[in-house]
């Protein structure tokens, strides 16, 4: 965990720990129930969300289920009562992990989603609402979640633009003082670039204007009932859902809108859930086995409330049930290993596998095609875009505009290109 998102925990612990003293939990989504109890407010735009969510995995078999930077365990919790999955959460907010296991029961993880302590393919459906606007790194994220996924991966995110000049904008207005800020927006071919063309995308909500309303129960009802999927992504309606699937759809939804919708509307938590039973039971047997070192991907077993890693050693304890997979500046060298052990075909797509292919290419004797290409120029473009968010980050300047500029001019990028595929004749020529 590097020392920024270090720092971003802090803060979300402190987040996820008001009200519990006092007796009602300030939840971030409305688990009391629509518009009641204390909550962060927008309980329209949340429902519309987690509907649209709940929408999209009806069109999938799945037995197993997570949410990364699940918060309070909400989601996991209507995702088991829909489609009675295996459910979990996890994040990298220790308190958050607490709160999910008092108020639903849901098993949870602390953890840094740049660097997922999952096993490859650990679960069949894998959310990450929200979040990755968050992180300091968001290409491993991305890369991180499709690597645990076994069947379908869902990704929303608000921070999303239209366009590069409207990125470059919003990245000049960061403001990395403020907690646990937005400091990451997206384009929806960086989803393309590191999952691969075979992904859609949407938007989350297409109706604003609805979301605004100051809708009544009875309102808010019709409104959610009457959603449907448009397949359409533009500038009118709020936020992407990126969906990413190597399986079937089934033939059709396994539940409708309508039944969807009366769940979030009918699932609630007592402000007394202190006396939830299900809080106190162990820590799931099936959770454990998906756990890998996060350090070394070696394998963890469980003994006096510590994991410990069968292959570097290192141990993790877990606290309230919940397992602490954090790792901190000092293990970097451990990371870069598993990457490298990572870099198989398997995820050919993903950024980094893309770098060790041309790596390859440049220390083999075969000629560069049109795959070598095409692999360099998204790499490329993933460098440019990790690169400007750093680099727009660090400037918030009428400099770091101008920088940004000269950075992203095509002349330098297809210079760029050049350069590497002239790399790849030179091998050829050798
Ligand atoms: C805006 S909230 C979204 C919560 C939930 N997914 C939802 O849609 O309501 C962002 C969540 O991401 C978590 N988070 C922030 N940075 C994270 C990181 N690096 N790794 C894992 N979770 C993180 C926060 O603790 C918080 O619960
Ligand atoms: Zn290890």
């Amino acid at each position: 965990m590097d020392k920024d998102t270090l720092k971003t925990k802090e803060w979300l612990d402190k987040r996820f720990a008001e009200g519990v003293k006092d007796g009602e939990y300030f939840a971030h989504q409305p688990i009391y129930g629509y518009k009641k109890g204390r909550t962060e407010g927008r309980d329209l735009i949340r429902y519309m969300r987690n509907l649209s969510i709940l929408v999209k995995l009806s069109h999938y078999n799945f037995d197993s289920f997570i949410d990364i930077g699940g918060a309070e365990g909400y989601m996991p919790n209507l995702v088991k009562t829909a489609f009675k999955a295996d459910s979990y959460t996890c994040d990298l907010s220790f308190e958050a992990n607490v709160r999910a296991r008092e108020l639903f029961g849901i098993d949870s993880v602390g953890m840094d989603l740049s660097n997922l302590p999952f096993k490859d393919k650990a679960f069949d459906a894998v959310l990450c609402s929200e979040v990755l606007e968050h992180v300091t790194n968001p290409i491993q994220a991305i890369c991180e979640l499709k690597r645990i996924t076994k069947k379908v991966l869902v990704i929303t995110t608000e921070a999303v633009c239209y366009d590069k000049l409207e990125r470059s904008l919003r990245m000049m207005l960061v403001d990395l003082n403020e907690h646990h800020c937005d400091r990451n927006w997206f384009l929806p071919d960086d989803f393309v670039f590191t999952l691969g063309n075979d992904i859609i995308y949407e938007n989350t909500i297409y109706d604003p204007r609805a979301a605004d309303k100051k809708a009544s129960p009875d309102e808010a009802r019709k409104i959610l009932s009457s959603y449907a999927e448009r397949g359409t992504f533009d500038r009118d309606g709020i936020g992407i859902t990126v969906l990413s699937s190597g399986i079937q759809k089934t033939e059709r939804p396994r539940i409708s809108v309508q039944d969807l919708a009366d769940i979030i509307l009918n699932t609630t938590v007592s402000t007394d859930y202190k006396n939830n039973a299900a809080s106190r039971l162990p820590l799931s047997t099936k959770l454990i086995e998906s756990l890998q070192c996060p350090k070394c991907a070696g394998n963890v077993s469980m003994a006096n409330d510590t994991l410990t890693c069968s292959a570097c050693g290192s141990k993790y304890a877990v606290r309230n049930n919940v397992p602490l997979m954090y790792t901190d500046d000092k293990d970097a060298d451990y990371l870069s290993r598993k990457w490298a052990m990572r870099l198989s075909g398997e995820f050919a797509s993903t950024y980094k596998a893309l770098l060790n292919l041309i790596k390859l290419f440049e220390h083999s004797t075969s000629s560069p095609n049109i795959f070598t290409k095409i692999a360099a120029r998204r790499i490329m473009k993933i460098e440019k875009f990790a690169h400007n968010c750093a680099k727009v980050i660090r400037q918030r300047s009428f400099l770091g505009l101008l920088s940004y500029f000269l950075m992203t001019s095509k002349k330098k990028v297809s210079r760029e290109i050049d350069r590497i595929i002239g790399r790849f004749k030179k091998i050829k020529s050798d």
